[in-house]
């Protein structure tokens, strides 16, 4: 079967001025949609990272699709990270901007036990901003962030700045 980089690049849109005018947005959906395309996707991540974590945080939306795949793969639990309001007990917060405006992301205090080994998942990383805030809020309840993985990454942003101290893995940059 073609390289997994090979697989993404040849089902990812590309979308010009979307959300907005200057913003080149990189659509997965045809990664997931395709289930051997999907499976090649989790298996190199969790294959990566075996054996170093014990949980998969994924964050809200896309990273939720990546890990759960990853977790209910390796028999491991997925962690929940999400946008601003939606998280119904006490939560810690982080704030970060966007690409393409600033944004909340919220972790349920105590939802992860002190220690765990979290492999952080999401579809792409762009300036950083969603998976800086991802570490940050596992640092801060007390997990050892034990990676990152994204399907795509944007070069010439600075994304991996915002991950400083953690291995990324990204399947293909653009
Ligand atoms: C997109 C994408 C990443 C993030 C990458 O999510 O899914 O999570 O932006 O950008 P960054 O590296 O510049 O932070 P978005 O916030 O658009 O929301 P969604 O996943 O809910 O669609
Ligand atoms: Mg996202």
């Amino acid at each position: 079967s073609p390289h997994v980089s090979a697989v993404i690049e040849g089902l990812c849109a590309t979308v010009t001025d979307y959300p907005k005018p200057g913003i080149v947005f990189q659509d997965l959906t045809p990664v997931f949609a395709n289930g051997p395309a999907l499976k090649q996707v989790v298996d190199a991540i969790v294959c990566a990272f075996a054996g170093k974590f014990d949980a998969v945080a994924g964050v809200e939306a896309r990273g939720f699709l990546l890990a759960a795949a990853a977790a209910y793969a390796t028999g491991t639990g997925v962690i929940t990270i999400r946008k601003a309001g939606k998280l119904p007990r006490e939560v810690l917060s982080e704030s970060y901007s966007l690409e393409y405006g600033e944004a909340t992301l919220e972790l349920h205090q105590g939802d992860v036990p002190a220690g765990t080994r979290v492999l952080i998942l999401d579809d792409v990383l762009a300036t950083g901003g969603t998976l800086g805030a991802a570490a940050a809020l596992l640092e801060r309840t007390g997990a050892v962030v034990a990676g990152v993985g994204v399907v795509l990454e944007i070069d010439g942003l600075p994304g991996r700045d915002n991950l400083a101290g953690h291995e990324v893995l990204s399947l293909l940059h653009v």
